[in-house]
């Protein structure tokens, strides 16, 4: 089973009602009261139980996908989007055991629930931190312990709050374009493996609010 997100107006994957990202405001209503959520679309593609010549049919793939899960977002206060992606991310994460697989879909459903400029995860290889899954533009591959501010959230191994980036010393700027950010570190029995890094164009994007609704979330990643 392979699970992927897929935006529905990127030919050939088109979404149930053509647009992979919509508004939704009936159905939902029931389920959610009067919040009006945004849906993403995932697919999960059971590809391995048809020949290798059919999986190559573009008529194909786009046919069988069928629709697994459904990211919802609240477009209400900072807390009631944290609090809907949490619970759906412990009942998404629940039946995976891969890391990577874990952390592509974390980093899929941050990112989309908020719109941020850069969301992803940096892995502990020996003593550097290796890029791993991630949603937005192109991004370093490689930080030093200790370098930046991935490298200084792993080293103080405890989650950084940068309002403003060019005020940290050491700042790794993967993009001119990022003006705030929080890191915050990935435990696995008392071992940092990584860091969760999320990017904002705006200043002053995370509060407190972010670090606890972050850490609640790596916590189950
Ligand atoms: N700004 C980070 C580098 C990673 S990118 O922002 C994706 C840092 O200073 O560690």
């Amino acid at each position: 089973r392979v699970a992927g997100l897929q935006l529905a107006d990127r030919e050939p994957f088109p979404g149930r009602n053509g647009k992979g990202i919509h508004r939704e405001s009936d159905s939902d209503e029931e389920q959610f009261g009067k919040v009006h959520v945004t849906k993403i679309t995932f697919f999960t593609i059971f590809l391995p139980i048809f020949p290798a010549s059919c999986r190559k049919s573009p008529t194909f793939r786009s046919e069988i996908l069928v629709m697994a899960e459904e990211l919802k977002i609240a477009t209400g206060s900072k807390e009631e989007r944290y609090s809907l992606l949490y619970e759906q991310m412990k009942a998404l994460l629940a039946d995976e055991v891969d890391e990577v697989a874990r952390m592509a879909n974390a980093a899929a459903m941050i990112h989309f629930t908020f719109g941020f400029f850069w969301t992803g995860f940096y892995r502990v290889k020996g003593d550097e931190l290796v890029l791993g899954p991630f949603q937005g533009p192109l991004a370093c591959m490689r930080i030093r312990y200790g370098r930046g501010v991935c490298g200084t959230a792993w080293k103080e191994a405890k989650t950084l709050v940068v309002p403003d980036v060019e005020q940290f010393p050491g700042h790794i700027a993967c993009s001119s374009l990022s003006r705030s950010e929080i890191v915050v570190p990935v435990w696995r029995d008392e071992v940092i493996i990584g860091v969760l890094d999320i990017d904002s164009q705006e200043l002053s994007t995370f509060d407190e609010v972010d670090q606890q609704w972050l850490e609640k979330i790596i916590a189950i990643i």
